[in-house]
């Protein structure tokens, strides 16, 4: 695991989003795995900002997000589907038949899941997954006591998860229980993986990563046995972990 150290989200945002950048200019047809929630937007500013200044296409570019609100459509305002054409693809030339999100109103969400682990597959596999991490080491939405075999399922959201997300709706009521997220083993197989992580909120979750111990209690320090993790943090989210002899391993 690979840490890139910065000052604040700004400057995460800017890393991050030269880090995806570089990928992109490489192959032009890459497969990019894609978040929601307040971690990934400012990636996505810059993103915009890239694309409407230097043209960098995404004419050939796939994505896949890690996950959706079951019982949202797509038209919902809080609806990763509705995120992330608000935040990303309708400021860029991607093309929506390439970009791939879990339907939220499937007629079957299992059968779903087991379509969209296919539809990736078929692409390949993704070359680079971008992920935050929940306070409780959620990443997608595999909550804590998600299996690492899993693949893309349905899940139940813990209620902390709700809480931090309440923030988006009206009331913490309004917020779905269940959503489908890419699971442990599907994110596992993407070749690349970056993790951003920024704030005094995810101090704890920082360290508990970078202390390594593997668990499913943890869900994100599977991250560990991944061979191309890059985690880009900022001060605040590494407070707790400063002068631990752990990085770069
Ligand atoms: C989002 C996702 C979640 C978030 C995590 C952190 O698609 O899968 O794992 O990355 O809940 O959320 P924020 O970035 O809002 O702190």
């Amino acid at each position: 695991m690979k840490l890139i150290e910065v000052k604040d989200y700004q400057e995460m945002s800017q890393v991050a989003a030269d880090y995806l950048l570089s990928k992109v200019k490489k192959s032009k047809n890459v497969t990019l795995g894609l978040a929601t929630g307040g971690t990934p937007q400012g990636l996505y500013e810059v993103l915009i900002h890239d694309h409407q200044q230097n043209g960098t296409s995404y004419q050939y570019v796939s994505s896949f997000n890690l996950d959706e609100y079951i019982g949202l459509s797509g038209k919902h305002p809080n609806s990763y589907y509705h995120y992330m054409n608000d935040n990303l693809f309708k400021h860029i030339d991607i093309d929506s038949e390439n970009t791939h999100i879990p339907s939220g109103k499937a007629a079957d969400p299992a059968k779903e899941c087991e379509a969209y682990d296919e539809k990736i597959r078929s692409h390949g596999g993704i070359d680079l997954q971008i992920l935050g991490i929940g306070s409780n080491g959620h990443i997608g939405f595999n909550e804590p006591g998600t299996s690492f075999e899993s693949n893309t399922h349905i899940v139940e959201l813990a209620e902390s998860t709700r809480e931090a997300n309440a923030r988006y709706f009206d009331s913490i009521d309004d917020v779905p229980t269940h959503a489908i997220t890419m699971g442990i083993s599907s994110i596992m197989k993407s070749k690349e993986i970056l993790l951003l992580v920024s704030g005094e909120a995810k101090q704890a979750a920082m360290k508990k990563l970078v202390e390594g111990k593997i668990s499913e209690d943890f869900p994100a320090s599977i991250l560990n046995q991944h061979d191309h993790v890059t985690v880009i943090a900022d001060e605040e989210a590494l407070a707790l972990v400063k002068g631990l002899e752990f990085l770069n391993r």
